[in-house]
């Protein structure tokens, strides 16, 4: 199903409350009022402001480090385990043209984008995400999910070719969001006393992913249906977007609470996923994060993961252990990514801890 469609459908009624199709059984993943939410912009809990030009300058670069370090690995009393960056580097234009790209990209006729539709056993294209069973509850939502680097990795099928500049502006995109995220790792892996060159050495020339979210509205029950259900993502660390920065949609969850993450306009939002956690022996950590739904105003948002290319083995890095016991079983990363996409994602029990 086009959820986009759907809502359509759904949320169209020109006033007339009967010619309005229901928001079907299968999308209603939550109970409204059972979950506590905490509305972003709380005083008591912020996302860390991380200033890549602070990062940069000798003066300012080891107490920004620390501070960068701290929020990708726990729950800081204040803060939330995620990081927004500024001064990131990337120049305003590539990033404006990615974003209205993707939105007129999720503008055209259902046909037009069904041009790049998922295929069967592919994990890129136009589609859903995640949906592993018959009976499963469905996301309120679609993406276009394309393997951006190494670029002789693109499957040109799922690329859109309209609008016309898309495949030039993500491409653009993908080399300075990926200088971005080496320079992130190299300080990163400074924060914590590892030698830059282990991280680096890891992601470079490795795997880079897009994945654009469209989240229609839903004005019948947009607290009862989920964007994004739940989950920690597979990559190693993780890049977002948003593109219509008033509605926000992202949220985290801390024991059993549910944080809502808003950006300044203008900030990527970085994560880490499992891929780090293992490689970094725990030293960083993967958070639970879920998007929501607006009543009344459609969302987009653009993520970039930075992962390991299938054939590589993904467990803790020496220089990430010195030290330290080992904490996670090293697996093939592609035996990782099938445990991941076949399993219930909520569990983690794709990453294998050793006790
Ligand atoms: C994601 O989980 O990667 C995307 C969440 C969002 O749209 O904010
Ligand atoms: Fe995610």
């Amino acid at each position: 199903t086009n959820v986009q469609a759907l809502a359509e459908a759904c949320n169209n009624n020109g006033g007339v409350d009967d010619l309005q199709l229901p928001v079907p059984d299968r999308y209603l993943s939550k109970e409204p009022g059972a979950e506590e939410v905490v509305a972003g912009g709380d005083a008591n809990c912020a996302i860390p402001v991380i200033d890549l030009d602070r990062l940069v300058d000798p003066r300012s670069s080891s107490s920004e480090c620390a501070k960068l370090v701290s929020a990708c690995h726990h729950w800081g009393f204040f803060q939330y385990p995620y990081v927004q960056l500024i001064n990131h580097g990337v120049p305003d234009q590539v990033i404006g043209n990615l974003k209205s790209d993707v939105v007129e990209f999720f503008k055209q006729p259902l046909e037009d984008k069904q041009e790049c539709s998922q295929q069967p056993g592919s994990l890129e294209g136009y589609g859903q995400a995640f949906v592993v069973s018959e009976d499963q509850k469905l996301d309120w939502g679609d993406m276009l999910v394309i393997q951006v680097q190494p670029s002789e990795s693109r499957d040109l099928r799922f690329w859109p070719t309209r609008p016309p500049s898309f495949r030039n502006s993500v491409d653009a995109y993908s080399l300075e969001a990926r200088e971005l995220g080496y320079r992130l790792m190299e300080f990163m892996a400074k924060g914590v006393g590892a030698e830059p060159a282990s991280l680096l050495g890891a992601f470079r020339g490795q795997g880079q992913s897009m994945r654009a979210n469209y989240y229609p509205p839903c004005r019948q029950a947009a607290d009862r249906v989920l964007g994004l259900s739940p989950h920690t993502d597979a990559s190693g660390l993780t890049l977002l977007l948003q593109i219509n920065n008033d509605v926000h949609g992202l949220q985290v969850k801390k024991d059993g609470k549910w944080f809502a993450v808003e950006a300044m306009d203008g900030a990527f939002i970085v994560n880490v996923g499992d891929g780090l956690e293992i490689m970094s022996n725990g030293k960083f950590t993967s958070v639970e994060h879920r998007a929501v739904i607006h009543p009344t105003k459609e969302r987009i948002s653009v993520a970039l993961f930075f992962f390991p290319l299938p054939n590589m083995t993904v467990g803790p890095l020496p220089e990430f252990t010195k030290g330290d016991k080992l904490r996670y079983r090293s697996t093939s990363y592609q035996d990782y990514l099938k445990q991941y996409f076949a399993g219930k994602l909520e569990e983690r029990k794709h990453v294998e801890k050793l006790k």
